[in-house]
């Protein structure tokens, strides 16, 4: 196990109701505030009139930035950098999914920032200070409601970029499973395999004697395999939408990384995709994953046939190891393509023309390598795409 430092400093209210405690979770920061939600569902749903009401009952006044389009966009973070730096607000209220949360921890970096946002996001500049941010999450999938992570993209040639630091750790995450019932089953399912990608990127590593951190991340992965059939089944099953909404929490909040080194790999991969193609994200990783295990497992067998036993409860072949890690690779696709995600570009309706493209953005004109388990070059990636056709 490798040395580390692991806090995690947001506040988690889970359960049913929570979300009337926006108001009061909110008050402790702010008096005014800027709240943040995307193209409408949580109007739609009522949640919005909730909380506004929650926002009043606790005499918080509030200017709203809604439109947050999945895939964030950095002109409408400009556009809230402006709004709260003019009307002196100094909290935001994120309503929705990880474009929502992501949106508002990029105009957090940004209002105390005298140059462009977007510096951060390419590594130009380092965060030294953000507006504290709370949530009210819609959607279990990103995990941005407890990372210290955003990712959005810049139209100007639909560069998708994230920014880590422990400056926009949100200070809540109000996280009721019966929000998520109103979830379309193809947004449940894109949130299935972006939570299960999350485990994925850390379970494959290099780094030895990680017990804990493996049968936690088995853990993760099991609950989700039980239950994202019952949510898809049955979208008002609380105990399976609870099971997968504290899941989606605990699989990126740093615990299960914790002593091991991560790889995240198909992640930059992935963003190159969402970033082109506007698609969702675990749509995205659903494609990516498989075809980068497919790429790496010669890398850890023993590692890749132990995911298979006992995750995916395949027998181990003691006389062909290899025949048992690519059943577990392939265990996995099924699943994929059982919550009705595409596990190829194609699927995808994605073509090959520009695949080069996407493996030279990736890896900056193959000037840095992306991932650990496996450090992959230019045409590495260009190799795992064309595995993903
Ligand atoms: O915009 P609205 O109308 O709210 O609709 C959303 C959106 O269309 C809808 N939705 C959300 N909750 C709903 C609902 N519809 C009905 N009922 C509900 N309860 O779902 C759609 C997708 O929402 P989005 O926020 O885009 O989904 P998700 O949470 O998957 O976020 C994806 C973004 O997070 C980034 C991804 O790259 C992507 O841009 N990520 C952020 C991470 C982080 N900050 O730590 C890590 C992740 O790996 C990921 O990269
Ligand atoms: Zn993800």
């Amino acid at each position: 196990m490798n040395n580390f430092i692991f806090q995690n400093p947001t506040k988690i209210i889970f359960g049913k109701g929570t979300e009337k405690l926006a108001g009061a979770e909110t008050k402790k920061y702010a008096d005014k505030i800027l709240l943040h939600y995307g193209g409408g569902s949580i109007k739609k749903t009522g949640l919005y009139d909730t909380v506004v009401k929650s926002l009043k009952e606790a005499g918080v006044e509030f200017l709203e930035l809604s439109g947050v389009q999945p895939n964030p966009r950095l002109s409408l973070v400009q556009q809230g950098i402006e709004i709260c730096r003019k009307e002196g607000i100094r909290f935001i209220l994120a309503v929705g999914g990880g474009s929502v949360i992501d949106s508002a921890k990029a105009i957090a970096v940004g209002v105390p920032y005298e140059g462009n946002v977007w510096d951060f996001y390419t590594g130009k500049a380092e965060v030294k200070e953000a507006l504290p941010v709370g949530v009210v999450l819609t959607i279990p999938a990103a995990g941005s409601e407890s990372s210290p992570s955003s990712v959005i993209t810049n139209e100007d040639g639909w560069y998708k970029r994230g920014l880590t630091t422990d400056h926009i750790f949100p200070k809540f995450g109000i996280l009721n499973p019966e929000l998520t019932y109103t979830l379309p089953n193809y947004q449940t399912a894109c949130g299935v395999a972006d939570i299960m990608a999350h485990i994925m990127e850390r379970y494959f590593t290099n780094t030895n004697d990680v017990e804990l951190t493996d049968r936690l991340c088995e853990a993760g992965m099991k609950t989700l395999i039980n239950n994202a059939p019952k949510a898809l089944a049955n979208p008002q099953d609380y105990s399976a939408r609870a099971e997968i909404m504290w899941t989606s929490t605990v699989a990126h909040n740093n615990l299960f990384g914790t002593g091991r080194e991560e790889d995240w790999a198909s992640h930059d991969i992935e963003h190159e995709i969402s970033g082109i193609y506007d698609i969702a994200h675990g749509a995205g990783l659903a494609i990516v994953f498989p075809a980068w295990m497919k790429y790496v497992y010669k890398q850890d067998v023993q590692r890749f046939a132990q995911f298979a036993v006992r995750v995916w409860d395949v027998d181990y072949n003691f006389f062909n190891p290899e025949e048992t890690a690519l059943k577990g690779i392939e265990k996995l696709k099924e699943f994929f393509s059982s919550l009705g995600l595409p596990v190829s570009l194609k699927d995808a309706e994605i073509d090959d023309s520009r695949l080069e493209e996407m493996a030279d953005k990736c890896t900056a004109s193959d000037t840095k390598t992306v991932g650990s388990f496996v450090k992959l070059n230019k045409q590495a990636v260009y190799d795992i795409l064309t595995l993903a056709k």
